[in-house]
């Protein structure tokens, strides 16, 4: 599968001023529907906690909803940021929207869009819990009747997905990658720990693969030394990996996006590696919860000197592990701007019946039309700028700040 960027058409297109002034006219309520509550059985008993109440507001008069957000889990701090910055987009807006999460699991997934489908959704935004198992929930969503949109994390395989609304995840893992090698400099032989997100979730191959663009060659002229995958290490001259390439690696590397894992993992890799094998070392770490879990072990290995590791999503309790060096930098993917880029999109699908992009990926099925964004690499040095004065979070909730 390959991402193109095509031609900025529309340049500045995705006018945020467009939201507020959607022409659906329905008034959007805190109260769930009705029929809302019983229906995310599934996503409800699942749920850890605070699955009713915030961001689960439908139609007041239980008529319909226009806008259906389903997300991958609670238990990762990331995708309540999203749900917050949708809650209070859509109320915004006056869409009538009801926002459900699948707690890990595709049937709940599955679930959870029936329930929006019988709710009479009209734009569906899909975080898929395995990108590929979530082709048949949007190829049901569309026969019904819904707009899908693939939210984040691409959903692959179905050409009836209708746009797909996210970051460059390869630019997440080439920023990850060149902040290792900026921070090895001109030294030689390095250690380097590789770690991967869930091999269900597209996202990880393209995090590894940009990874691995920029960190290859340095790991062929013997900056780094991989040190926890055979299977990297056998393809340490490939350039550029195929699929089942990515597929071996990652079947070694993955954290499954778990925290446990990551940190059995590590452990596991400590163990087995010898005194030489640490000392001050690299950790490709591919998003905030699982490098906060793998920082943790690796800071108490006494054998281990130092520790430059990378993170993704500006998670608050990574923002704090940056500013006390216990992570050494993130990857800023602003909410705020992502979840306003779909609510636009879904504002420009109901008023005229289509939406502005800029770009195309290829899912594998189709060329589906993509709006792409940008994304920032946070360290101590930028997170002034880039999380305090942005207002991402308020600097007076961490410690530690000079
Ligand atoms: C998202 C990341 C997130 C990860 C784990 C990926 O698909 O792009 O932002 O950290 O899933 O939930």
């Amino acid at each position: 599968m390959k991402k193109q960027l095509v031609a900025l058409v529309m340049a500045g297109a995705m006018a945020f001023g467009l939201v507020g002034c959607g022409g659906s006219g329905s008034v959007a309520s805190s109260e769930p529907a009705a029929d809302a509550g019983s229906s995310a059985d599934a996503e409800m008993s699942a749920a850890p906690s605070g699955s009713e109440g915030a961001g689960s507001a439908a139609a007041s008069d239980g008529s319909g909803v226009q806008v259906g957000i389903v997300l991958p889990t609670k238990d990762e701090p990331r995708w309540i940021q999203d749900e917050t910055r949708f809650g209070e987009i859509l109320e915004q807006a006056g869409f009538t929207y009801q926002v459900l999460f699948s707690q890990g699991s595709s049937a709940t997934e599955k679930a959870n869009v029936e329930t929006l489908v019988s709710n009479g959704v009209q734009v569906l935004i899909l975080c898929p819990q395995d990108s590929a198992a979530a082709a048949s929930t949007v190829d049901y969503a569309a026969d019904n009747g819904a707009t899908v949109i693939s939210y984040d994390r691409l959903i692959t395989g179905t050409d009836k997905l209708d746009y797909i609304v996210g970051f460059d995840s390869t630019s997440v893992g080439v920023a990850q990658g060149n902040y290792l090698i900026e921070q090895a400099g001109d030294t030689k032989g390095n250690p380097l720990y590789l770690y991967a997100g869930a091999t269900t979730d597209e996202n990880a191959f393209l995090f590894f693969e940009g990874a691995w663009q920029v960190l290859q060659p340095k790991i062929a002229d013997g900056t780094f030394v991989i040190k926890n995958s055979s299977e990297a290490e056998a393809l340490a001259d490939t350039p550029e990996l195929d699929r089942d390439q990515m597929s071996t690696i990652l079947g070694q590397i993955t954290t499954d996006w778990d925290f446990e894992v990551s940190k059995s993992k590590a452990e596991a890799n400590l163990t087995a590696a010898s005194a030489e094998d640490k000392g001050d070392v690299f950790i490709l770490a591919p998003n905030d919860g699982t490098s906060r879990s793998i920082a943790d072990v690796f800071a108490i290995d006494p054998d281990v000197t130092s520790y430059v590791i990378t993170g993704q999503d500006a998670e608050s309790a990574s923002i704090q592990y940056i500013i006390d060096g216990k992570q050494s930098m993130t990857v800023l993917k602003d909410t705020r701007l992502l979840s306003q880029a779909a609510v636009d999109m879904a504002t420009q699908i109901l008023t005229d019946g289509q939406a502005d992009t800029n770009a195309v990926y290829d899912n594998g099925a189709a060329e589906i039309p993509m709006y792409q964004m940008e994304v920032l690499s946070v360290t101590k040095d930028t997170m002034q700028e880039y999380i305090f004065d942005s207002e991402y979070y308020d600097a007076a909730d961490f410690t530690g700040l000079e």
